[in-house]
């Protein structure tokens, strides 16, 4: 038997450390946060995601009473964006919460249903991701899904 170590490398920064085009993104998903509906939990997401044509496309959590039905920001924001523009590749997704009438001091990390929908993503484009999770002052910046996803499921098991 042996332990096999599993280990990534996220870097965190302040939000005055970001790209130019990172910390558009970024304020893009936090102009949508007001889009969010989200009157059962009262917290408010938003994503921004980056196609390779520029575009920004933008997607926000949308509760239900029946709450499976909902879904979150990312999956609403990636899902659209891919039913816009299915031949063009997602390169960065920023992600950004709202929590008792304010941005929220640590980021949040993408639920488990949505990594798996951003390493999908990533595989149907053959291009990594690069995810930047935001909050009040901080941020973090992941390269791809795999780094807070390991020991990936994907369609290779199903050949
Ligand atoms: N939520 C997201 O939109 N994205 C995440 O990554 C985590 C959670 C939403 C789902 C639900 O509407 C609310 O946040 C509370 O769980």
């Amino acid at each position: 038997m042996k332990v096999i170590k599993i280990s990534s490398d996220i870097l965190e920064c302040e939000k005055s450390e970001l790209s130019v085009e990172d910390s558009k993104l970024v304020k893009s998903s936090e102009d949508f946060l007001k889009n969010a509906y989200a009157p059962y939990s009262k917290f408010s997401v938003s994503a921004a995601v980056l196609l390779d044509n520029g575009i920004i496309i933008n997607g926000t959590n949308q509760e239900n009473a029946a709450s499976p039905s909902g879904t979150c920001a990312e999956r609403t924001a990636i899902f659209y964006a891919n039913s816009q523009y299915p031949k063009n590749k997602v390169l960065a997704i920023a992600i950004s919460a709202f929590f008792n009438g304010e941005i929220i001091s640590s980021p949040i990390t993408p639920c488990g249903a949505c990594r798996q929908v951003i390493l999908e993503t990533e595989t149907r484009y053959s291009s990594p991701i690069k995810i930047i999770l935001s909050a009040k002052n901080k941020c973090l910046i992941i390269n791809s899904i795999k780094d807070i996803l390991p020991l990936t499921f994907t369609s290779e098991y199903l050949s």
